[in-house]
C-alpha cells in the first residue's frame, strides 16, 4: 500500500514512524514532512492546508490510504473532496470536524446528547459577553468559537483578565473569524487526562489514556503550549474510571455522531477532566493530540496502517487492535522562547546518542539544510523511552534528552511527576 501522511510535527513522525512498521506498507509520502519523516517517507513539498493540491498528488500516485495530521484540513473539508474523487481517506468529514472546529457546536452537541462537561453560555454579541464577566465570579474558561492554533482558550483568574480576553476575541479580532462567537464556561478542576479513540461510524477502540502537559515549566507554571510531555497510561484513569469514560463520555459521544450523520473514519480524542463528579469532557478533537501521539503509538501493537485503512472502510471491527502493558513518556525540547517567538536554524547535536541511549526521537520543529539538522519550529523534539515502569521509562526519557543540545533549548524536567508521587 502506498500511503501519504499530511502534516510536519512530531505527531506526524510518529504516524510515519508507525506506519513504516506495517509489512502492507511499500512506499510512505509526508506533505511537508521534516527532517526526521525524512529518513522514512519521501517528503513532497505541499501544504497541509493545501486541500486541492493534495488531492491532485493522490490521484497522480494512486495513494492508498491517505492520514491527516491536522485538524485544520478536516475542518476545510479535505475528507469531503477525497471522497467525492474515491480516494480512501481516514479523518472525519466536514461537519463531524465541527466538533473540534467550532466550540459552540461542540458544548451544544454534548449538551444534545447528555454527555458531561460544564455548563456554558454562547455569546455572539461583545457587550452581552462583557456584562456577563463583569458581574460573574471568577475564574473563568473564555472560548475563542472556531480554530485558533491552539490559543483560543483562556483561562482568566480575575474579572479584569476576562474582560480583557473577551476584548481580545471579539473586539480586537485576536483570532479573526474564530473569535465572532464566543463561549463562557464553567472552570472544572482536577486532573486532565487524553482518551483516544479510533472511530469508524460503527466500532470504536481506545488507546491507552495519556497525560499532556500542557504548561511551558515546571510545576505547571508559565504559558499555556501545544503540550511540553506526556506519558501513558495514566495511574488515576483505572478501570473504573476508564468505564465510565466509555459509557458516560464516549459511547454517547459516537451515538450522537451516528444521529448526525457525520461521514468518514478517524480519531476522536476526549479532553477530560476528572472531577469530584466524575469525568467531564473539557474538548473534544478530531486528530491525534501532539505529544500524546508519541507515548499512545509507542504502546500500540496492532498494525496502524492496516487499522486506518479498513477503518476508512468501515471495517474496524475486523483488525487487531492491541496496546502493550507498558508504560511510555516523552518530553519535548523546545526552542527558547516558545510559545512566543523563537530563533530558527540552531544546529542540533546529539540525536544518535540519544538513540544509543534507548530512545525514539520523535522530529517536530526540524530541518535539514547544508549544516545538518537544524531547528524550525517551537517544539523541536519529542524524546520517547518505553518501559516497564513509569519510573524506568521517564528515567530513560531524560537520558536522551540530556544527550542532545541546541543553542536555547529548555525543556520541562517533572514530566510524569505528579503520577510517581500519587503512586
Ligand atoms: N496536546 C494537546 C493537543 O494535541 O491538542
Amino acid at each position: 500500500m502506498k500511503v501519504l501522511v499530511i502534516g510536519s510535527g512530531g505527531r506526524e513522525h510518529t504516524l510515519v514512524w508507525k506506519i513504516a512498521q506495517s509489512e502492507k506498507v511499500d512506499k510512505i509520502y509526508a506533505a511537508p514532512g521534516n527532517a526526521g519523516i525524512a529518513e522514512l517517507a519521501e517528503c513532497v513539498p505541499i501544504g497541509a492546508d493545501d486541500c486541492e493540491g493534495l488531492l491532485e498528488f493522490a490521484l497522480e500516485k494512486e495513494i492508498d490510504l491517505t492520514v491527516v495530521g491536522p485538524e485544520a484540513p478536516l475542518v476545510d473539508g479535505i475528507v469531503d473532496l477525497f471522497t467525492l474523487k474515491g480516494k480512501r481517506i481516514f479523518g472525519f468529514d466536514a461537519r463531524g470536524a465541527q466538533l473540534e472546529g467550532s466550540k459552540v457546536f461542540a458544548k451544544e452537541f454534548m449538551k444534545r446528547y447528555g454527555i458531561p462537561t460544564g455548563d456554558f453560555t454562547v455569546f455572539d454579541n461583545t457587550d452581552a459577553a462583557l456584562a456577563a464577566v463583569e458581574s460573574g465570579t471568577p475564574p473563568f474558561v473564555i472560548k475563542a468559537d472556531g480554530l485558533a492554533a491552539g490559543k483560543g482558550v483562556i483561562i482568566a483568574k480575575t474579572n479584569r483578565e476576562a474582560i480583557a480576553a473577551v476584548l481580545q476575541i471579539m473586539k480586537e479580532k485576536a483570532f479573526g473569524a474564530a473569535g465572532d462567537r464566543l463561549v463562557l464556561e464553567e472552570f472544572l478542576s482536577g486532573q486532565e487526562i487524553s482518551v483516544l479513540a479510533i472511530f469508524d461510524g460503527e466500532t470504536y477502540r481506545l488507546f491507552v489514556p495519556s497525560q499532556d502537559h500542557k504548561r511551558a515549566h515546571d510545576g505547571d507554571e508559565g504559558p499555556n503550549t501545544g503540550g511540553m510531555g506526556a506519558y501513558a497510561p495514566v495511574p488515576i484513569a483505572d478501570a473504573g474510571l476508564l468505564e465510565r469514560v466509555r459509557t458516560e463520555i464516549a459511547e454517547p459521544t459516537f451515538d450522537g455522531m451516528r444521529r448526525e450523520g457525520f461521514t468518514g473514519a478517524g480519531v476522536v480524542y476526549f479532553g477530560i477532566v476528572i472531577t469530584p463528579d466524575g469525568p467531564k469532557v473539557l474538548e473534544y478533537n478530531v486528530r491525534f493530540g501532539d505529544p500524546e501521539t508519541q507515548v499512545i503509538l509507542s504502546l500500540f501493537d496492532g498494525d496502524l496502517a492496516e487499522v486506518m485503512f479498513q477503518a476508512a472502510d468501515g471495517k474496524l471491527d475486523e483488525v487487531v487492535f492491541s496496546n502493550s502493558q507498558m508504560v511510555a513518556a516523552c518530553i519535548v525540547i523546545a526552542s527558547g522562547g516558545y510559545p512566543g517567538s523563537y530563533t530558527k536554524g540552531y544546529s542540533i547535536e546529539g540525536l544518535d546518542e540519544a538513540k544509543t541511549r534507548g530512545c525514539t526521537v520523535f522530529h517536530a520543529g526540524t530541518k535539514l539544510d547544508e549544516e545538518g539538522i537544524v531547528t524550525s519550529g517551537g517544539r523541536v523534539l519529542g524524546v520517547t523511552a518505553t518501559a516497564p515502569s513509569l519510573e524506568e521509562a521517564l528515567d530513560v526519557a531524560y537520558r536522551g534528552v540530556d544527550a542532545i543540545t541546541f543553542t536555547d533549548s529548555f525543556n520541562r524536567t517533572d514530566i510524569g511527576r505528579k503520577a510517581i508521587e500519587k503512586a
